[in-house]
């Protein structure tokens, strides 16, 4: 329902259709503007400086997003986010001060449109092709939706770097149409040149020196006999990122400072220095600190905004009183607010604000005083037009069921009815994987890693784009043959003893530590006991460092229950001395370490591990919908 979905007409049956459906044509989603009435407004106004900032990062392709709970504080469509943009210019223009747009990267891999062809090639194996572009790239859908955002500077993440194709495309089509503001100053990747030799060239733009339209004087620049306007020296910086697909490269922040080219372009002193980046803006994995003190070993006063991402949390850090440095959450929740006020040759703090705005037609419209007949602007309707021609080609809104009720990842304790850990182990995978397997009514145990659910599922429709945004990953089940009960039955808790394995994935492990560490960012605000104000909705409650309350909208914060590495199927009857023990290859090395760890009666290998059925892991979501869920 992340595009609000129609009802499919009739039940569907399995087999048949997995195979055959053709995503039909149906009613288009429908887009949540009834939610505006019900969220909670804002109450203050945003600061505006002589420089104001509006950011995003790590959106993953949430263009558009479900009508129920907790989601309507965070239900802005990419048609929202267009107008607010549209509408805060002309407020910019009215105010004579600067807006710029920035985004710090993470644009694949979330919703249907920033996955869609990568799908596609999935189904075209089992038969629901639907004719993506043979030769198309993953996302390039999602890219289309974004260029039509003037965005000043954008920088290049993680999830652009995963495979070579996907990098190429944002090298020969996105930083085209951004002509010089995709930043990718540490990113290079390997082409080959016209004389058909191998050389590696940044992805991007390397830096981007550019000129605002207002001067000191308060006057445009831009016109010729005016003072020039303020200059800005901008860079996009991406974290010590170590899994990127082959052929490109990213080089350490430690050896970037040191380029001979970083250093000339930062010996000028502009107004403002801008570092965009996927980057935590603190933390173990944060690389800005040795950037900021390059730069301020030449220029120890000049104004430095830092825009960082790639953690998922909302964060606010200054590294001294004359800079900020901002993240913005994730998945289009939150769009962030900076502003600063330039003195030129100034020394003492500067007058710098941030606020983590939820991103919602309500909050969009308070804070540029328009209203529902005047806020969406025609080039978002055309976006919005837009994603109908996306959804049809991919059909996105292909329903497989309707779930009954809400499961969630973290909101509900695990094990219980609500909880999405749960469901999976227990519900959706045994019961898929028990149609189509030899070993239909030998009693097994299945192991499922937690880090392959990415997303609530909420009541309602579940369709395709609601699959692949909550369970997306393709991986095939293996079993163990008739694994004395008692071992079997000791691998999950040995297992989540043990921790996922760091050795075996370094992917996993890099995406992991953004997961947990988003975890631990809303473990923490259930954590702080708030007063139970009656009149509070639930949200994101940031606390950070920065002066004086970030958040745009006071909440009560979500309830936040920790879930195990590893969940399991229900577990048979200990009258069975032997069952299946069947798991996903994702984590097989482990399990077969760990089945050696808790018997010893006999070695098991590889030999020992066997195909348990056709089906695939991002397939299970579907299946059990389409039966339990009609
Ligand atoms: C989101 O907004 C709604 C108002 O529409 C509110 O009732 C709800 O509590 C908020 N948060 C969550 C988590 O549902
Ligand atoms: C990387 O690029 C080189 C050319 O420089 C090419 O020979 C090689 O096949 C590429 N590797 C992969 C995995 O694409
Ligand atoms: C990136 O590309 C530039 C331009 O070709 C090259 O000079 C530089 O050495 C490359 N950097 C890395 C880290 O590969
Ligand atoms: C910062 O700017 C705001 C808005 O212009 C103003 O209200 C406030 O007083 C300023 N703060 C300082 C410390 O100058
Ligand atoms: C409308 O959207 C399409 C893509 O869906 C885009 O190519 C086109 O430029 C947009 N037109 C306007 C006027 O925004
Ligand atoms: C959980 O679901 C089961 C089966 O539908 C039901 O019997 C049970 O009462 C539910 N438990 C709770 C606490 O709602
Ligand atoms: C599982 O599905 C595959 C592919 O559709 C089919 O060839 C195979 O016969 C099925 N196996 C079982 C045991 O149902
Ligand atoms: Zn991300
Ligand atoms: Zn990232």
């Amino acid at each position: 329902m992340r595009f609000s979905p129609l009802r499919a007409a009739g039940a569907l049956t399995l087999g048949a259709t997995l195979a055959t459906a053709v995503p039909q044509a149906q009613t288009p989603f429908l887009l949540p503007d009834n939610n505006a009435r019900r969220l909670p407004s804002p109450s203050r106004p945003l600061q505006w400086g002589d420089i104001n900032t509006i950011a995003t990062t790590d959106t993953h392709g949430w263009f558009g997003l479900p009508l129920l709970q907790p989601e309507p504080n965070y239900s802005g469509t990419w048609r929202d986010y267009a107008s607010f943009v549209t509408h805060m210019q002309r407020l910019a223009e009215e105010k004579d001060v600067d807006l710029l747009l920035l985004d710090s990267g993470d644009m694949h891999d979330g919703t249907g449109p920033a996955r869609v062809v990568s799908r596609a090639h999935e189904e075209c194996r089992t038969g629901l092709a639907d004719g993506f572009p043979p030769g198309d790239v993953d996302a390039r859908a999602s890219g289309e939706f974004f260029k039509q955002i003037p965005y000043d500077v954008l920088s290049i993440g993680n999830h652009e770097l995963r495979v070579y194709a996907n990098t190429l495309d944002m090298h020969t089509n996105f930083a085209m149409h951004y002509e010089g503001r995709y930043l990718t100053s540490n990113v290079n990747i390997t082409v080959f040149d016209e004389d058909g030799q191998a050389v590696s060239v940044p992805v991007g733009s390397r830096y981007r020196k550019f000129t605002i339209k207002k001067s000191f004087s308060g006057q445009s620049g831009a016109e010729s006999n005016g003072p020039r306007g303020r200059s800005v020296t901008a860079f996009g910086i991406m974290f010590d990122f170590t899994t990127n697909a082959v052929n490109t490269t990213v080089q350490p922040v430690e050896e970037l400072v040191k380029e001979s080219w970083f250093l000339d372009t930062i010996v000028d002193e502009p107004d403002l220095f801008l570092l965009v980046g996927h980057n935590p803006v603190e933390g173990r994995s944060s690389n800005w600190q040795v950037v900021f003190d390059t730069i301020r070993k030449l220029h120890p006063t000049t104004p430095i905004t830092i825009f960082g991402g790639h953690l998922h949390i909302r964060d606010c850090v200054q590294l001294d009183d004359r800079s900020m440095s901002l993240a913005s959450g994730r998945y289009m929740e939150t769009v962030g607010w900076m502003s600063v006020d330039l003195d030129k040759d100034g020394t003492g703090p500067l007058n710098l604000s941030r606020r983590y705005l939820d991103a919602n037609p309500t909050t969009y419209m308070y804070h540029t005083g328009t209203n529902e007949d005047t806020f969406f602007t025609d080039e978002g309707k055309n976006i919005t037009e837009g994603l109908y021609e996306l959804e049809k080609r991919f059909g996105l809104t292909y329903q497989y069921g309707v779930a009954p009720r809400d499961y969630t990842l973290t909101r509900d304790p695990y094990p219980s009815n609500g909880s999405l850990p749960s469901l999976i182990a227990e519900e959706v995978a045994p019961f898929a994987i028990s149609t189509n397997t030899t070993r239909v009514g030998i009693p097994f145990v299945l192991i499922v890693s937690t880090g392959s659910e990415r997303f609530d599922i909420f009541k309602g429709g579940m369709t395709k784009n609601d699959v692949l945004t909550t369970y997306p990953f393709v991986n095939n089940y293996f079993y163990v043959a008739d694994v004395p009960y008692a071992a079997a039955t000791a691998i999950l808790p040995t297992m989540n003893n043990d921790g996922p394995e760091r050795r075996q994935q370094k992917i996993w492990r890099q995406e992991m530590e953004v997961e947990r560490g988003y975890q631990h960012w809303l473990a923490a605000q259930a954590a702080v006991s708030v007063s139970s104000d009656e009149q509070l909705t639930l949200g994101y409650t940031t606390s950070d460092s920065c002066p004086g309350i970030g958040d745009d909208i006071p909440h009560a914060p979500l309830p936040f229950y920790a879930i195990p590495s590893f969940t399991a199927s229900r577990t048979p009857d200990a009258s069975n001395a032997v069952i299946d023990l069947v798991f996903d290859d994702f984590f097989r090395d482990q399990i077969l370490k760990t089945l050696n760890k808790v018997q010893s009666a006999r070695v098991y290998t590889l030999e020992d591990v066997v195909q348990y059925t056709q089906i695939r892991s991002n397939e299970v979501l579907g299946i059990y919908a389409e039966h339990n869920w009609n």
